[in-house]
């Protein structure tokens, strides 16, 4: 039987505290800690490492067991079925869509992917050698100047039309960051392609001839889009809800989302781990990196490897080195020196005890960057991708907090270690 209620005691004369469990369709369960400030405690939980910060309906993760599911569907099953417009769908609306909705869905999504003639000025105001991820975060965050009739955050309609908006337009805006650093024309959407196929169109076409994606390749992109586009409530997640829970806008809380994913611990690792395999160079130097990855002295970490919640490899990484195969064969690179150097590590590293132990697995980060750079997309541009695949999990994840009457603005509290009160020391008394 499960337990209803956990109880904490104290070792001294203080009373003890019952708190309720409250237990979900699968997962952990947890102890509803709410009412525990007027105990006088709080608890202690710095990087969330054991606080379930909201209820979800969207993606479920068994970090032990290496499964993630979007509403229920195993990853496997929706990135070898799926196209990305459906797992949106789905992960919008907690089904996946019928023919009608699919079709409706997709004239949607395409009859907003063009962006404000206006906001072309805003891509002008950078550098040219601007990282994409800084050009995404102010275009994206300047949408609020010029897409404000539906940011009413409390009116589903309102909520629609902006993840609508955001949905269609993020291709559109990174491929434009990309075409920015190149100094080349923006390409604008072609909406007879699917979503993948307008990317990659908008990514690499030129004004001077025809363009047409590589089917394999697109289907391959669009797989890695359906790979990032959910992940429960990781850092970046976690931070469109946080800044969404005071009730701002949709542009904004999904910009603040784009800023936390560029870190290299989390989605800039793609970025990280292309350099780091690019540092290592050759087979004859991994032993030299491993060593550093297990060296606490040396900040070197091995990027793409390891996870907070996976314990066992990230069912991603599995799909995503099945897809480099399927590429680099595409495209007759199955001798590519990089992804026989991230296998070899991969190799290396699961026989090494120091990753056994501590449970280190490839994470979805370690073999994407192989196939972006195969693809020919820069290193530069691996984050602003997953990005723009994130954005559907985060407008999901965003409108379903704002669909929750019972949500509240998010105001951690802390463990006070400064100094207690002391009076004022004018100037001329101060040491
Ligand atoms: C993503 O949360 C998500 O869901 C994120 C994500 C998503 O889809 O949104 O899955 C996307 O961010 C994937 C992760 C990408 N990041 C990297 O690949 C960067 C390299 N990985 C690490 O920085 C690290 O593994 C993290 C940040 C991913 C997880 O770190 P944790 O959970 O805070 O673990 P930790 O730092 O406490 O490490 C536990 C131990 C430590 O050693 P000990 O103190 O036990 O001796 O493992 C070691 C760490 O030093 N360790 C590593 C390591 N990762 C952890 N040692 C060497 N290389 C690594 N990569």
């Amino acid at each position: 039987m499960k337990p209803t209620k956990a109880t904490i005691t104290f070792d001294n004369d203080a009373k003890s505290i019952e708190l309720p469990m409250l237990s979900g369709t699968a997962g952990n369960d947890v102890i509803d800690i709410r009412s525990l400030g007027k105990h006088g405690v709080f608890t202690y939980d710095p990087g969330f490492m054991s606080t379930a910060a909201c209820q979800s309906n969207i993606t479920f993760i068994d970090g032990e067991k290496g499964l993630l599911h979007y509403c229920g569907y195993p990853i496997e099953q929706l990135a070898e079925h799926c196209n990305f417009l459906e797992v949106s769908y789905l992960l919008m609306h907690g089904e996946l869509p019928n023919t009608a909705q699919i079709n409706d869905f997709t004239g949607i999504i395409s009859s907003h992917t063009m962006l404000h003639d206006q906001l072309s000025n805003i891509f002008r105001g950078f550098r040219r050698d601007a990282h994409p991820m800084a050009v995404m975060i102010g275009v994206v965050g300047s949408m609020s100047a010029f897409y404000f009739d539906a940011m009413d955050v409390y009116n589903p309609q309102h909520r629609a039309i902006s993840a609508h908006r955001l949905l269609a337009k993020i291709p559109t805006i990174a491929a434009w960051s990309y075409k920015y650093n190149l100094g080349q024309p923006f390409m604008h959407p072609k909406n007879k392609l699917n979503y993948a196929e307008n990317f990659i169109h908008m990514m690499f076409a030129t004004p001077c001839e025809e363009y047409t994606p590589n089917p394999v390749l697109a289907r391959a992109f669009e797989k890695i889009l359906i790979l990032h586009a959910d992940h429960e409530q990781n850092a970046s997640t976690s931070t469109v809800r946080l800044v969404g829970s005071s009730g701002a806008n949709p542009f904004a809380s999904i910009a603040a989302g784009i800023a936390s994913l560029w870190g290299p611990a989390h989605g800039g690792a793609n970025e990280a781990t292309l350099q780091m395999l690019e540092e290592i160079g050759d087979v004859s130097r991994i032993d030299e990196f491993i060593k550093r990855a297990k060296d606490k002295t040396d900040s070197f970490r091995l990027m793409g490897f390891g996870h907070r919640v996976y314990r066992n490899m990230d069912p991603r990484a599995a799909i995503m080195r099945k897809t480099c195969h399927e590429v680099l064969n595409e495209l007759g690179l199955q001798d590519d020196p990089m992804f026989k150097l991230a296998m070899e590590l991969e190799k290396i590293a699961l026989e090494d005890e120091y990753f056994v132990s501590r449970k280190l697995y490839p994470n979805v980060d370690f073999y994407s960057g192989i196939v972006m750079r195969a693809m020919g997309i820069p290193n530069s541009m691996f984050t602003a991708i997953f990005a723009l695949a994130r954005t559907a999990g985060w407008i999901a994840q965003w409108s379903e907090m704002n669909a929750d009457p019972e949500h509240k603005i998010g105001r951690p509290r802390q463990l006070y270690t400064g100094e207690t009160r002391r009076e004022f020391v004018p100037i001329d008394k101060r040491a």
